[in-house]
């Protein structure tokens, strides 16, 4: 007696009229006509079941703040910085909590089932940090929250960055983060990375950096990274994110620079609706993307995962909790438009990013954990092509959100029909 079967469902590998029997919590099997006794029965009536989308980029701390004290008039990622400094005094633990719970509210609604979110550190009273340990808390049954102690002034720039990412991986943060290209000089940057890289080999913990957030091709901190990983036995736990200065880097030196970090097995976090609109401010034109090299570094057998990286705050006044939008404009940055690379970019907002955030029980074979999520589409094309309705999510085998399919009625004289998108291709 199984306690859920989702019946005749699309699996991410192409998988079709697969069924998916739960009990305990775990995934007991995924065969197609599954006959067993149940207490609970889905039809997925043909559509995609995937894991959960993962978000291994994201500033829970900040999100939702929109307009508070004032907008980011330049669209700059320094204006961006600089409007959090100003928001950061006047906002109260209490503030912090309540827009965090509404984003994971949303979050949980678009089928997100984990996020790493770093938290500013450079702040003397923690009160992000105090704020995200209890999110982490409170939603730890649906949405498993990850996070980086990140000293967003710069851990050499600000005086007491260092000693307050300390205390915040005291109070249990999980990662050290950083952000070498905002401190005062490229030799502090790479000094920075040192040291951050130094405290997470002495705790044992995994590292993820803002790196090279920038137009600057000079900027080159990511090849730091990569060599601190090696030098202290860090390989499969360091992350880069964004990366962006690689995009405009000489291509003889990037030639040199994807194997050093392939050879770290250091992982690269792009996070494309920020990228596109935070780089190439300073650009007339032709005006560049910002986006780094997402094709060349997965071709080198580097983990790529797309994060989402801000909603509704000082560096970005739009998005929805919806990683399927940041598949979208991943893919179309990078061009990823082969029938293999937008699959591949499903897999960026999937298993590739809990591969990077190092999920235990994820996935869709027996053993896994229960967490899926049932698409109003056919395939991953599909539901990238659509940023398809979410109809339900399930999480340890139990329901924890759902929707009525997404249909429009048209009432135009002689074509009165129901429309259902996804039934178009
Ligand atoms: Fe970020």
């Amino acid at each position: 007696m199984f306690d859920l079967i989702v019946k005749n469902a699309a699996l991410p590998d192409g998988r079709t009229g697969m069924d998916i029997a739960c009990l305990h919590g775990k995934i007991a099997a995924v065969e197609a006509g599954i006959t067993a006794d149940t207490k609970e029965s889905v039809d997925a009536g043909g559509y995609l079941v995937s894991p959960p989308f993962i978000d291994p980029h994201f500033h829970m701390d900040a999100t939702l703040s929109l307009g508070t004290p004032r907008m980011n008039v330049s669209g700059t990622l320094l204006e961006g910085i600089a409007l959090w400094g100003e928001l950061k005094p006047v906002q109260t633990v209490d503030d912090i909590i309540e827009r965090a719970m509404r984003y994971c509210d949303l979050a949980l609604a678009k089928g997100i089932g984990a996020i790493r979110s770093h938290v500013d550190t450079c702040d003397d009273a923690l009160k992000g940090v105090q704020a995200l340990l209890e999110v982490r808390e409170r939603v730890k049954d649906y949405i498993d929250l990850q996070l980086v102690a990140f000293p967003q002034d710069g851990v050499l720039r600000d005086p007491t960055a260092l000693q307050n990412t300390i205390r915040a991986l005291d109070l249990g943060v999980d990662v050290v983060g950083g952000i070498p290209h905002f401190e005062r000089t490229m030799a502090d940057g790479a000094e920075s990375v040192r040291i951050l890289c130094e405290l997470a080999a002495d705790r044992g913990l995994m590292v993820d950096m803002h790196c090279d957030e920038s137009d600057d091709p000079h900027s080159r901190h990511i090849e730091t990274l990569a060599y601190e990983t090696q030098r202290l036995g860090l390989q499969g736990r360091v992350a880069g994110s964004h990366l962006t200065s690689m995009h405009s880097m000489d291509n003889y030196y990037v030639s040199k620079l994807i194997p050093l970090i392939a050879e770290a097995q250091v992982h690269a976090i792009p996070n494309p609706l920020i990228n596109i609109m935070l780089q190439g401010r300073h650009d007339s034109y032709p005006k560049r993307r910002g986006q780094t090299r997402v094709r060349e570094l997965r071709d080198a057998g580097i983990l790529v995962g797309f994060g989402s990286d801000c909603v509704m705050d000082p560096w970005y006044s739009l998005g929805k909790a919806d990683m399927l939008d940041v598949a979208f404009m991943g893919l179309h940055v990078g061009q990823l438009s082969s029938r293999a690379d937008m699959a591949w970019c499903f897999d960026a907002v999937t298993e590739t990013s809990a591969s990077i955030m190092g999920l235990d029980g994820y996935g869709l074979s027996k053993g896994c954990d229960a967490n899926f999520v049932l698409l109003q589409a056919q395939d991953t094309i599909e539901a990238i092509r659509l940023r398809a309705h979410r109809l339900k999510v399930f999480r340890k085998g139990v329901c924890v959100s759902r929707s009525d399919p997404l249909t429009y009625q048209i009432t135009a004289a002689g074509r009165a029909a129901r429309v259902d998108e996804a039934a178009l291709g």
